[in-house]
């Protein structure tokens, strides 16, 4: 009797409260993989970020539905100090709540993005009245003893100023969405660093530069004690940089938790290969992969660290990636180019289990052919991965997910599943045999993708790809595809409608550029 009642208590319950209203969002680590849980579940953002300046309630009805075209599950929207401060200690929150309101009504998760102290190595979103009161608010410095247009890092007025103001929105938050968690995660400050100076010469910081490297830094990179010349030599400077920067990103960063307990991340304008000079090529003191365990170390309020991708060099894009899926943080593309030979990278973060991946700037020119193309490419794989967004998350945490991507000179690569292995060949005939030499395909976009559900059962899909399932183990019995299933998942269950086989499967299974899934069931004899 007591039981039924329970039941019957726990079922109203369950239909007055929203969906979306169970767990606050939480970064959570298992093993050496992380996961952004999102109602409770492992969620990985499939996202597309507005422009700069479409952040403002006047122009959400145009910019939203470009971004909802995607069929993205995060859409990422600036917060313009600047706008949110307008004078000291006075909040506008028209433009964070229009995007709230924006977002709870087309049924995304919101990414906000703090312009604070910094954007892209510069400081053109602090407020006016701090911009014109340097003697308050001091710049940065460059060797010659130039103000530069960065706020200092290492004077305490200005970390004050960002921490009261970013406090004051993370309290907005907790206030308007802490019962729906509309907002999932915020990203503290804008491609930090500084461009003009590759570090900070002001008094303030002189004294700091000639002072110890403190414990935590020596730590993590195990160096000796001594001063920042006396430990980094003539990466100095820069090492200085990065720790002041990263020092006063996390004060804000944990003074906003510690109102509103969002996971909170960083992004960074990245040191490519060519690119050699702190402050000229990239903003000195961001967290470039050169610097980072200096990051690290001195940054525990900010749970993961963004790289924002400009280039479509898949090597390159690769290497980043490799730089950045540590032990001590995920694969996340906080950025990258809104163009469609970018849409097949998605692939590398899946294989890397990373947290999300997202495109910039969506919202440019919806008319445009380059503009159809873009939203196409992410729009098919965003639409792919929607209805198996759970099981996704799930599977990228627990190891269960390899993917690939075409590159030049790798017309063949292979997935490895223990026991099995996964042969795959970009530009393949549609059937029939292989040629001796696999020679791409035509546009090279292609890429595959592989989720492991149990030990013979397999989720897969592909572009321009044919997939060959071998059998490795030494057990001296054979592979053989037992089935292969097209179908789609509905509310979670799978639903073939028909089985492959034939023409189909005897040449390997083979896709082109439709994204579609498909359910693979493995025997032996
Ligand atoms: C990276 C920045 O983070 C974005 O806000 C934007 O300025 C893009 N660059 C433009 O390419």
């Amino acid at each position: 009797m007591m039981r039924r009642l329970w039941l019957a208590v726990a079922a109203v319950f369950a239909l007055v409260s929203p969906a979306f209203a169970e767990d606050m969002p939480t970064f959570v680590k298992q093993g050496d993989r992380f996961a952004l849980m999102v109602d409770g579940k492992p969620f990985f953002m499939m996202a597309a970020q507005l422009h700069n300046s479409s952040a403002w309630p006047a122009q959400l009805d145009k910019a939203w539905p470009a971004a909802l075209a995607l069929s993205p599950n995060v859409v990422q929207a600036p917060v313009y100090w600047e706008q949110f401060e307008p004078r000291s200690g006075v909040y506008d929150t028209t433009n964070v709540d229009a995007l709230i309101a924006k977002a709870r009504a087309t049924h995304v998760r919101l990414t906000l993005l703090w312009f604070g102290t910094w954007k892209n190595g510069e400081m053109h979103y602090v407020p006016e009245w701090m911009q014109s009161d340097r003697k308050t608010y001091p710049r940065m410095l460059n060797e010659r003893g130039e103000p530069v247009s960065v706020l200092s890092p290492n004077v305490r007025t200005n970390v004050e100023a960002d921490k009261r103001a970013f406090t004051a929105l993370m309290r907005h938050l907790k206030k308007v969405d802490g019962d729906q968690h509309t907002v999932i995660v915020v990203q503290v400050e804008n491609e930090p660093g500084a461009i003009g100076s590759v570090r900070d010469f002001g008094a303030e910081a002189q004294s700091q530069f000639n002072g110890a490297v403190p414990q935590a830094v020596l730590d993590k990179l195990s160096l000796k004690p001594g001063t920042w010349r006396e430990v980094f030599g003539p990466d100095a400077d820069e090492a200085f940089g990065a720790w002041s920067t990263a020092h006063y990103i996390n004060e804000v960063a944990a003074a906003g938790k510690a109102v509103y307990p969002l996971p909170l991340y960083v992004n960074t304008w990245l040191r490519y290969k060519d690119k050699k000079y702190p402050g000229i090529d990239y903003p000195s003191g961001g967290a470039t992969f050169n610097v980072f365990d200096i990051w690290r170390s001195v940054s525990p309020a900010v749970d993961f660290i963004g790289t924002d991708i400009y280039t479509s060099d898949a090597g390159e894009y690769r290497k980043v990636l490799d730089q950045y899926a540590r032990p001590d943080n995920p694969s996340w593309v906080s950025e990258t180019g809104f163009d469609a030979n970018t849409a097949s990278f998605l692939y590398y973060v899946l294989d890397r289990g990373g947290v999300g991946f997202s495109t910039f700037g969506v919202d440019n020119d919806p008319a445009s052919e380059a503009h159809l193309a873009a939203a196409k490419a992410h729009g098919d794989n965003y639409k792919l991965l929607a209805p198996i967004q759970d099981l996704l998350g799930q599977a990228l945490l627990d190891k269960r997910v390899k993917a690939s991507v075409e590159e030049p000179g790798r017309g063949r690569q292979a997935l490895d599943f223990g026991d099995w292995r996964v042969d795959l060949s970009y530009g393949p005939p549609p059937w029939g045999e292989l040629p001796a030499i696999v020679p791409n395909s035509k546009d090279g976009l292609g890429r595959a993708l592989v989720i492991q559900l149990d030990a013979t059962t397999y989720l897969i899909s592909g572009v321009d790809v044919r997939f060959e399932f071998k059998r490795v183990a030494k057990d001296g019995l054979y592979g053989r595809l037992a089935r292969v299933e097209e179908g789609a998942y509905d509310n979670g269950v799978w639903k073939p409608t028909r089985w492959l086989n034939g023409d189909e499967t005897d040449y390997g299974i083979n896709f082109r550029k439709e994204q579609k899934l498909l359910r693979v069931t493995l025997g032996t004899y």
